[in-house]
């Protein structure tokens, strides 16, 4: 039987984090073997905020360069950049004239960014979704692995999918969100209570996959814990301990009763010390990596081309099927 298709991407805007990677890339990795996978740079959607250019350049590059080194073989996967494979904006403009405003206001995410960014309201944040949409659709996705606040344009998807299959015939695979139980969803340092955040104003808040070890531990001794000195897991009344341990857990694969008894009797400094370990261990040989394929341009260049040779068949063929079935010459 053939291989379930899986397609994901991380927006080329800001420096990724310990977020992007336990949560996202991590995950990735793991199912290269089992899936079909098609990895993307959505720096067309990056383009909803304002971008230095040289800067959205080399983002992406950066961005790409991390996918390899954490493992996404691109011999193994389809790794592209969005921008590379016109099908997306064209797909996704068609399928704009098929999606309702009501809907797209109800989107959680454009009511969060247009009152981040009250300057600059734009129509791509509001189509933002269907964007999404086209560049899960265009590769008749099965599977879609995403974190919780991408889940609402998750079902967005399936509904434009769904609308169109119905007036057309099957055209589209109706994707399914793939929100991993066990993956982490890694909060922010200071406020535990928000997803950890590239765009974070507090930069103790956040562990960026370039930070250096002696940062990267100076951040987790500043991590918002509580009074108790106890490590529990009770992300309720404890959400900055349970954080820890959530990121503990995802870089050891030891469980919460495990690492709860691990650190029995001792108190939050070395619990601190230990997990800011783990991640320094952890992020180590990728980050050597990382600083030898980012030097290395032509090595990028080859393998992003390679991605969207392989990319493009096959949204080449979904968006020919789509415009013959529309009457589009
Ligand atoms: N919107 C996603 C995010 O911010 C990034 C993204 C763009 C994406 N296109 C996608 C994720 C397609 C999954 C599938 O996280």
């Amino acid at each position: 039987m053939d291989k379930k298709i899986i397609l994901s991407g991380i927006q080329a805007t800001g420096k990724l984090t310990l977020g992007n990677y336990l949560g996202a890339i991590d995950n990735w990795v793991k199912m290269q073997e089992e899936y079909d996978c098609y990895y993307m740079i959505a720096n067309l959607h990056s383009l909803t905020v304002r971008n230095d250019p040289e800067e959205l350049k080399n983002n992406t590059l950066k961005i790409l360069a991390i996918y390899i080194a954490a493992g996404l073989d691109p011999n193994k996967n389809t790794i592209f950049i969005q921008s590379q494979i016109k099908e997306h904006a064209e797909l996704g403009w068609i399928l704009d004239c098929y999606t309702y405003m009501g809907e797209l206001s109800r989107m959680t995410q454009f009511k969060d960014k247009s009152a981040k960014h009250a300057d600059n309201i734009n129509a791509g944040l509001f189509t933002y979704p269907v964007l999404m949409a086209a560049d899960i659709l265009l590769y008749q996705a099965d599977l879609v692995p995403v974190g919780e606040d991408q889940r609402q344009h998750l079902e967005i998807t399936r509904d434009i999918a769904e609308r169109f299959n119905k007036v057309y015939g099957k055209t589209f695979v109706i994707p399914d969100a793939y929100v991993r139980k066990e993956s982490a969803r890694i909060m922010g340092l200071q406020d535990p209570e928000s997803k950890m955040s590239k765009s974070a104003t507090n930069l103790n808040d956040v562990i960026f996959l370039e930070d250096e070890p002696e940062v990267i531990l100076k951040k987790f001794k500043k991590a918002v814990t509580d009074s108790e000195n106890k490590v529990k897991f009770d992300p309720e009344n404890k959400p900055g301990v349970s954080n820890l341990m959530q990121i503990y857990s995802s870089i050891t694969s030891k469980t919460m009763p495990e690492i709860e008894s691990e650190f029995n009797g001792k108190g939050y400094g070395d619990f601190k010390m230990t997990v800011a370990n783990s991640v320094i261990d952890k992020l180590k040989p990728i980050q050597e990596k990382y600083k030898e394929i980012l030097n290395n341009k032509e090595y990028l260049e080859e393998i992003y081309t390679k991605g969207a040779e392989n990319a493009r068949k096959m949204a080449s063929k979904t968006l020919e099927d789509v415009k013959q079935k529309i009457g589009i010459l």
